[in-house]
């Protein structure tokens, strides 16, 4: 078994700047990395740019840049982001880095060797936006390929095709016999139904002479491996798969296989669920290496994709300006169902932060912290106070919500997780109102009640800060701050009863203002 949980995520395209779908899926895949480190579990986060094909040729040319400046100009705008957001990645793959062509030169050679690929001549309409051949599948019910293919071209070229369909009844089998492949279910029900119908088989080059800025084929130096067999290598080539010991990557048996991919539901059919999976069988990986594809959803703007084209996309560095990292990685794993699709609202932005964070979790560290200094000049004391409320808190309530939420984010269902989080708080807050430590606080004989009351609402705020970590992990350091506890937790630490007597609590300091709707624009 390998030693580390490995994440990847599918490698955005670096011939646009970054938008909210990428960002989302960057901090989905960073959530689940930190939430291992919270388990004190070895992991390692892949994530990278897929920097090579004519899209990043023509706009290159069109900027009168070389492909390789171009495509680095646009990987710092995705590097500037991860940092911006928190993203902590332990790999980056970049698919011009000169070990990943190596991997991919020695697997297409492999596959040559094994008489998987071979070379033909091929006459058809091709989509210069999808840079691929289309056949009468791809033609809309008026017998024309629609708008969603760009431009399309008449072409005769020869190519070289890698043998795909011989492994349709594999992949159909290897579906059947692993439910955990792909998360969530439902997609493996679409995937499945699309390998019934595969016929043909892949075309992996372009001859040179149309497009230069790839990775030339091993055994035939007039083209260029394109798309698929250099980007969806890069999970392999980077992990250190067929690399020179001194190569400075990974140990591969140390990682593979992944925990998980994450990708977005767009590029699951066919390009993960076929192509890839495909290409690991022909490679020789057995079936329990074949990695589970966590395909996530799109975030729509008002029920439309969000596109270049349509000029509706949103930018993150922006909101983050606007609103604070922590506002948005809130949003953007706590408005969307892992697997579903959800539509992107500022005003849900705004509206979540504050009722979730800003009133409920900052109100009750707030509150919390307010109330010790005024009663116990901000001293806690662990008593033998047994009251029902308390008891419920500590011995059910508490550990409640820790085991749904470390369910949820081992199902990846991170809005989940943070639901029982927040919901904690809420139990907090009312139990702020029920037990009311401002009247307590006027009577010595229930003295007992309020040292209890307040050890209580500190103990639990320090349980939601700890789970708050990977998706929050400023915020919930800032919290663990000003409890003065210990700013680095395990998740072993959201039991109860940590807090010792005695224990002094800092300073509140607001972490979460709330959010104002920026002004509107003038006429
Ligand atoms: N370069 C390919 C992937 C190669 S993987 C070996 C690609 N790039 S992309 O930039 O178009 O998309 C990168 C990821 O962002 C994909 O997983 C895609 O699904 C995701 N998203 C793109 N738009 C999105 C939304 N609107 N919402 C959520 N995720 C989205 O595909």
């Amino acid at each position: 078994m390998p030693a580390c949980t490995f994440y990847t995520t599918a490698i955005d395209y670096t011939n646009a700047p970054p938008h909210i779908g990428h960002a989302y899926e960057k901090v989905l895949t960073d959530v689940l990395a930190r939430f291992e480190r919270l388990r004190r579990r070895p992991v390692y986060y892949l994530t990278g740019v897929d920097q090579h094909g004519q899209k990043v040729q023509q706009s290159a040319e069109k900027e009168g840049l070389a492909p390789l400046e171009f495509a680095e100009r646009c990987t710092a705008k995705f590097l500037d982001l991860w940092k911006t957001l928190d993203v902590q990645f332990d790999g980056w793959a970049a698919t011009t880095h000169p070990l990943h062509k190596q991997t991919v030169q020695r697997i297409l050679q492999r596959l040559f060797d094994a008489g998987q690929l071979y070379k033909q001549r091929h006459n058809g309409f091709y989509s210069v936006r999808q840079e691929q051949f289309l056949t009468d599948k791809e033609r809309n019910e008026a017998g024309e390929f629609g708008p969603e293919w760009g431009q399309v071209v008449e072409l005769e070229e020869e190519n070289w095709y890698f043998r795909l369909s011989d492994h349709r009844d594999w992949l159909l089998g290897f579906i059947d016999s692993h439910p955990h492949f792909i998360v969530p279910a439902f997609r493996r029900t679409e995937l499945r139904n699309a390998v019934e119908k595969l016929s043909g088989d892949l075309c992996i080059s372009r001859p040179k002479a149309r497009l230069s800025w790839g990775i030339e084929l091993p055994f035939d130096s007039g083209f260029v491996t394109y798309v698929w067999f250099d980007a969806l290598i890069n999970y392999i080539s980077f992990a250190g798969y067929l690399a020179d010991p001194d190569s400075g990557l990974p140990e591969f048996r140390s990682l593979w296989p992944a925990r998980a991919q994450v990708i977005g539901k767009d590029i699951l059919i066919p390009a993960h669920g076929i192509y890839w999976s495909i290409m690991l069988h022909a490679l020789g990986f057995p079936d329990d290496e074949i990695p589970t594809l966590l395909v996530h959803g799109w975030w729509n703007i008002s029920g439309a994709k969000m596109s270049k084209s349509l000029g509706n996309t949103v930018d993150p560095a922006a909101l983050a300006e606007r609103y604070g990292v922590t506002a948005l990685r809130y949003y953007l794993m706590a408005d969307i169902s892992t697997g579903r699709d959800a539509d992107f609202s500022e005003e849900r932005l705004r509206m979540r932060f504050n009722d979730e964070l800003a009133n409920n979790v900052g109100n009750l560290l707030n509150r919390t912290l307010n109330m010790a200094h005024r009663y116990r000049q901000g001293v806690l004391r662990r008593t033998g106070c047994q009251d029902a409320d308390l008891v419920s808190l500590a011995g059910t309530e508490a550990p409640a919500a820790v085991a749904e939420y470390t369910k949820a984010m081992e199902q990846f269902e991170v809005d989940a997780a943070l639901e029982a989080a927040v919901r904690l708080a809420r139990t907090c807050n009312q139990l702020i109102e029920a037990s009311a430590p401002w009247k307590l606080a006027k009577d010595p004989t229930l003295a007992e009640r309020l040292d209890a009351v307040l050890y209580h609402l500190a103990e639990s705020i320090r349980i939601i800060a700890v789970l708050l970590v990977p998706v929050l992990p400023e915020a919930a350091r800032g919290i663990l701050a000003q409890l003065n506890c210990p700013t680095d937790p395990a998740l072993s630490d959201a039991g109860w009863g940590v807090l010792p007597d005695g224990h002094s609590l800092g300073a509140p300091v607001p972490l979460f203002p709330r959010l104002e709707a920026p002004p509107a624009p003038a006429d």
